[in-house]
């Protein structure tokens, strides 16, 4: 099992500087994903982990050894493309067993990890067809089985599901997920889609214009956002923009542009006069009849601008003072009394506030 060490990478194409100074440690057999939007630097900074493409600057080490200098194919890491990259031409069993052939590896021996590999992936009869003779989810268990027959030490994938449907997608993740855990592969996974990367990864590093922004468990990211990009980019939030009127030992009194006043659990480095962005996840609003109190919570009122239905739950949009407030509820009897037009109440609890400083 092999650990990767990415120490202050730096590559540029021209005047573009793709990949600007990132460092990251992943530990061995975690699942780690790379999470950013188009052009942030994903594909870049996994092509210099295979060997694909030459840093500018900045070290790679796989257990402490320097990998700068090792080619490719003597890394072993196995890696499925943003395109699968498979050979159209050439059977199932050849797009596999290439990586073999490659490495001189005995002919029985190439038969029998094939058909290994195959069957991991649920192909075992498809190792005569074509990719053109297969469906878009196959063709990713084609590219993932090329990957995994080597016995990588580190499996790279980029974006893998991205070609595929939204319910496949879904499942496609949690087969890789319960592949990596079973083989204990030390695993970067890129992609840019937020849900995705909460629900597959042990941590993930959100990045920005070729840098990491931010690195954590799935929860800490979600829940305690290091800046307005990370909470916007990882799923949609409430954000009000105000400043620390009070800071005490217990809580946290933000008066808001608009003149409100938010009481958040106290946290350490908030200081009176503080510029910063209140975060709260619409999960963690409440709807209520107009006029709700609560001594604890902290509560709004506006008027039910729009309520969208999402199957299990239902999203409403609350106008107060010219800001949409989005809270998501369960309940159908809140929908059975609020109309769209009503004027109405939010709450939230000072636990569920993230406070980001404004730099
Ligand atoms: N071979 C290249 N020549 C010139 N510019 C490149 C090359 N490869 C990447 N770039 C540029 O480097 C930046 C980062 O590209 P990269 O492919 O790493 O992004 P990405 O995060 O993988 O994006 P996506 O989510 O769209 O796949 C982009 O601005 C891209 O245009
Ligand atoms: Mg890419």
């Amino acid at each position: 099992m092999v650990d990767v060490k990415l120490e202050n990478l730096v590559k540029a194409f021209g005047s573009v500087i793709a990949v600007d100074g990132v460092s990251l440690q992943i530990s061995k057999s975690e699942f780690f994903t790379l999470l950013g939007p188009s052009g942030c630097g994903k594909t870049t900074t996994l092509r210099m982990i295979a060997g694909f493409n030459q840093p500018d600057n900045g070290e790679i080490y796989f257990n402490d050894r320097l990998m700068n200098y090792v080619p490719p194919d003597k890394r072993n890491t196995g890696m499925v493309f943003q395109n699968y990259a498979l050979w159209p031409h050439m059977s199932v069993f050849k797009n596999v067993s290439f990586g073999l052939e490659m490495r001189k590896i005995p002919g029985q021996e190439i038969k029998e990890r094939v058909k290994a590999a195959l069957n991991l992936v649920g192909l075992g009869g498809f190792a005569d067809r074509t990719p053109d003779q297969l469906s878009g989810g196959q063709q990713q268990r084609v590219a993932l089985a090329r990957a995994l027959v080597i016995e990588p030490d580190v499996l790279l994938l980029d974006e893998p599901l991205s070609n595929l449907d939204a319910k496949l997608r879904v499942e496609m993740r949690k087969e890789i997920k319960s592949l990596q855990k079973k083989l204990a592969i030390t695993t970067i996974y890129v992609t840019h889609d937020q849900k995705e990367a909460l629900a597959v990864s042990d941590r993930l590093a959100v990045m920005g214009i070729g840098k990491i922004v931010q690195v954590g468990a799935p929860s800490e990211i979600y829940s305690n956002p290091k800046n307005r990009f990370v909470a916007s980019f990882i799923g949609l939030i409430n954000l009000f923009h105000g400043k620390v009127a009070v800071a005490k030992e217990k809580e946290v009194v933000i008066k808001t542009r608009m003149g409100l006043e938010i009481v958040a659990s106290a946290l350490d480095e908030v200081n009176t006069g503080m510029e910063v962005l209140v975060a709260v996840r619409p999960e963690n609003v409440e709807v209520h009849r107009y006029g709700f109190t609560h001594p604890q919570k902290n509560v709004i009122n506006g008027v039910i601008e729009a309520i969208e239905y999402l199957g299990s739950i239902s999203r409403y949009s609350i106008k107060s003072d010219q800001k949409i407030i989005n809270a998501d509820q369960y309940s159908p009897e809140a929908e059975e009394t609020l109309q769209l037009g009503d004027k109405a109440t939010i709450s939230f609890e000072r636990e569920h506030i993230s406070l980001i400083e404004i730099l």
